[in-house]
């Protein structure tokens, strides 16, 4: 069956982890003043890059900047589709700088970005699926910006409220194996409110469903290719159910992201031309 599932190669945006720190909790995984081993984040975030290349993706990367220890989560900073720039207004007031940096790199690439009245944190809670575009909320991104994306992109959005604080982004909680039209994805049911969770039952049948223990090892915080599927190597029991269904899981550990409330997905920006 692996045979069946087409990598289509993707366009990435990432963030080197130079400042990358905790020095501030704004999830229930950050410990402030938790001991960030920067040599060690340097050298799995170079891994996380050398298996997008491998794989055949293009990665592009932002200049970090001296103070915003958060910026290396590029997927916080924008979500694109079809070309076109949706930015971030964080929620916390400690990250909302990071916006100009990403909004400068995007112009200068070319593209326009449009800037949100709402709060929203980009990928981390706005998930492209294909027809529909995922979006999360209850912790940062508002029902507001719901509004503001489906105004922008004319796309159906769908508003999904997660419940755990330990899963505060969408990203951490749910990840796209395919976005073709039928598209299909992984998530973990208890971290949606019983309504959404119905919803993600309707929307899609056929969605592979993961365990607590393999969201708690940020398992729900990969990137697939339509084949491959970058994935925490401690979310064992999820990376075996996926090659069952024909996917290839290829285990990158970003564990001292994990201190951040971090992972693979909210590491890498995806630009959809
Ligand atoms: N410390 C960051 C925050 O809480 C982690 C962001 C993780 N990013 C993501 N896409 N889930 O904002």
């Amino acid at each position: 069956m692996s045979e069946s599932r087409v990598p289509r190669p993707r366009r990435f945006l990432v963030c080197e982890p130079r400042h990358f720190a905790v020095q501030y909790a704004i999830n229930p995984w950050m410990q402030p003043d938790v001991q960030v081993d920067v040599d060690l984040a340097q050298e799995q975030w170079q891994e996380l890059i050398r298996a997008y290349r491998a794989h055949g993706h293009t990665v592009d990367s932002v200049e970090p900047v001296a103070g915003l220890p958060d910026m290396v989560f590029a997927a916080n900073s924008a979500v694109v589709v079809g070309g076109r720039v949706f930015g971030s207004l964080f929620h916390a007031a400690e990250r909302r700088p990071e916006s100009t940096h990403y909004d400068m790199w995007f112009k200068a690439a070319g593209f326009t970005v449009y800037r949100p009245e709402a709060v929203c944190e980009g990928e981390g809670d706005l998930v492209p699926a294909g027809r529909y575009l995922l979006a999360g909320t209850g912790f940062r991104t508002t029902r507001e910006a719901h509004r503001e994306l489906q105004e922008y992109f004319g796309m159906p959005v769908i508003s999904l409220t997660l419940v755990d604080p330990y899963f505060y982004h969408l990203d951490t909680a749910l990840f796209v194996l395919d976005d073709g039209p039928a598209g299909n994805i992984v998530y973990y049911p208890d971290a949606f409110s019983p309504g959404s969770r119905e919803v993600l039952a309707r929307l899609y049948p056929d969605a592979v469903l993961a365990s607590r223990e393999d969201a708690m090892a940020f398992g729900l915080n990969s990137v697939s290719d339509g084949r491959h599927v970058f994935i925490a190597p401690r979310a064992e029991r999820l990376a075996s159910c996926l090659t069952d269904h024909g996917y290839v899981p290829v285990p990158v550990d970003l564990s001292e992201f994990h201190k951040a409330g971090g992972g693979i997905k909210c590491c890498t920006q995806e630009i959809r031309s």
